[in-house]
């Protein structure tokens, strides 16, 4: 395939949500329309349930099918549709985050009883951070949920994007009987469809067709003539071009669950979604029609047998053509590697490709060579941007429980940390190891694989932070003065650089006060930035 072409046919995407919006039975609508799967039911729920955190093969098992439908690949109208699946549970919202930098656009489900909720926010932020262009699903809308002007105002004041309903409800709840396609006018009738994906659509020529009333009775008929021109008087005209800049999200209105809405949302996705963007490195921005091959690891997963320590480094491709056997090189490592069994996936199912273009998704078995954010090229020393590490919320010092096992503890602190899992911080002063999380669950999931895997046993001392802060400075003799003065609380992340980490919000305002020649920042996103300048 040329390269332009497989460029112009791709769309990659994740479908985000706050857990249990819809975002499982979304993906899953999407896979029987592209004819991925048959029957509704195939598509596991990636939602680690924390049920029993005591219960280490439990997670480690819903661990298991997030790597199962990590990415899910289909063809609708001519379009390969590449959805990167998210956790939806918040302790892995790092790994949600990571996600985000691999695709191109994403749907954002939201649930109409719910509103915007917390998770909701919180990914959209990540989202306007890159301005990431943004499709709105509202979803239930066969339960009594909030009124849908109340909701639009809702996502706009707390997502802080401007919002432009495409669709528009014809009731809700017990009264919900379909939607009006404002862009062409049509209406599609509701009719409780589980499996199937037939749909009931009823072209109107306006509203104003007496047809309307035959179809959806006179009160609903006044009452949607009364909203969409409400609608068309309050926003502006649909226009792409702030869409795919990031500032406009679409917004439609439907039921994944019963198959409706869905249809509209995804073929609007598959026109105006963008294609494989550039993308930013510390030297340039590269072009996916560029001929040399490029690509970063976004994620790493862990084979789940504890006797194969290999993993599945997921890799985007950027620009020109992934080859099977053919030796690429590792920036970081400053090697050239070569990948006997590249993998695709198809829905859940896995197969060895022997080539891969801008857009694509790629699982390369790995022996310890990834770390997330690596960068392969064919020879050009570049490394991409906009892989950050987030602050942790949660700290805790890890304490061998087993001195004979030091080495392996240590190996296995720092591959866990590799995969993403969790960041690890290291005390200069006594060298101590602080481990920093969004949530408890890594926890168990560490002290679990470090038993497991690696044979190391540990504790974790709960370590009162509020947050870490990456120090830069162009002024040495601050920095050094900074370091002497807060020792304790001065850590090297893995990378080696300066972290502070502040024990509260009111002491991290007094330092920022007191030393303004030093720069406090809340990502690691600024270290490759620095080496741009
Ligand atoms: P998530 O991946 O975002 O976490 O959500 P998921 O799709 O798993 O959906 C969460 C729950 O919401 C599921 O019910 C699902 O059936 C339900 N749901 C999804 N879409 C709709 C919809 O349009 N209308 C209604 N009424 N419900 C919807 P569950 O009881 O948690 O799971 P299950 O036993 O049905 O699988």
């Amino acid at each position: 395939m040329k390269l332009q072409e497989a460029i112009e046919s791709r769309k990659t995407f994740a479908i985000i949500s706050h857990p249990d919006a819809g975002k499982t039975t979304l993906t899953e609508k999407f896979l029987l329309f592209g004819g991925a799967i048959q029957t509704a039911g195939a598509v596991k729920s990636n939602k680690i349930k924390k049920t029993a955190t005591s219960d280490f093969m439990e997670i480690e098992r819903q661990r298991g099918i997030s790597v199962a439908t990590s990415v899910m690949g289909f063809n609708y109208k001519g379009m390969q549709v590449n959805i990167l699946d998210t956790p939806g549970h918040k302790d892995f919202a790092e790994d949600t985050y990571r996600t985000l930098t691999a695709v191109d656009s994403v749907i954002l489900v939201v649930d109409c009883v719910k509103g915007v909720e917390e998770q909701t926010e919180r990914l959209m932020e990540v989202c306007r951070m890159r301005n990431t262009p943004v499709i709105i699903f509202v979803n239930k809308m066969d339960r009594e949920g909030k009124d849908p002007f109340e909701l639009l105002d809702e996502l706009e004041g707390k997502l802080n994007i401007k919002t432009r309903p495409l669709s528009w409800p014809i009731g809700i709840g017990d009264s919900f009987q379909g939607v009006f396609n404002l862009y062409e006018k049509n209406i599609n009738l509701f009719s409780a469809n589980k499996t199937k994906v037939a749909q009931n659509i009823v072209a109107i020529k306006s509203l104003d067709d007496s047809k309307l009333q035959e179809v959806i009775g006179d009160e609903a008929a006044d009452t949607l003539r009364e909203e969409v021109e409400m609608v068309e008087g309050v926003y502006d005209e649909f226009n792409e071009e702030p869409y795919q800049e990031g500032d406009l999200a679409p917004v439609f209105f439907g039921s994944a669950l019963n198959n409706f809405g869905v249809k509209e949302l995804l073929e609007t996705f598959v026109s105006i979604a963008p294609v494989p963007l550039s993308r930013k490195t510390d030297v340039r921005e590269i072009e996916p029609t560029e001929p040399k091959f490029t690509g970063f690891v976004f994620k790493i997963h862990a084979n789940l047998d504890p006797k194969h320590r290999d993993r599945i480094a997921f890799l985007r491709v950027c620009s020109g053509t992934f080859k099977r056997n053919h030796f690429f090189h590792h920036v970081r490592l400053d090697k050239n590697i070569k990948f006997a069994n590249p993998s695709s996936f198809m829905a859940s199912e896995k197969s060895t490709i022997e080539e891969a273009y801008p857009g694509d998704v790629i699982g390369l078995y790995d022996t310890g060579n990834f770390k997330i954010g690596d960068t392969l090229s064919e020879g050009e020393v570049i490394n991409f941007k906009g892989i950050p590490s987030f602050s942790p919320e949660i700290f805790k010092e890890v304490e061998n429980r087993d001195p004979m096992k030091t080495k392996q503890l240590e190996k296995g602190i720092r591959q866990l940390t590799d995969e993403g899992v969790a960041q690890l911080f290291i005390q200069e002063l006594g060298n101590k190891k602080i481990i920093g999380t969004v949530g408890e669950l890594q926890f168990d999931v560490i002290q679990y694989r470090l038993e497991h895997e690696y044979g190391a046993k540990c504790d974790f001392r709960p370590v009162k932070y509020f947050k870490a802060c990456w120090i830069t400075t162009d002024n040495q003799s601050k920095l050094d003065e900074f370091v002497r003065i807060k020792s304790t609380d001065m850590v090297k992340d893995k990378d080696g650089n300066w972290v502070f980490l502040a024990p509260s919000k009111w002491i991290l305002d007094l330092e920022q006060q007191n030393f303004p020649e030093l720069n406090f920042h809340f990502t690691s996103e600024f270290k490759r930035d620095a080496v741009a300048q």
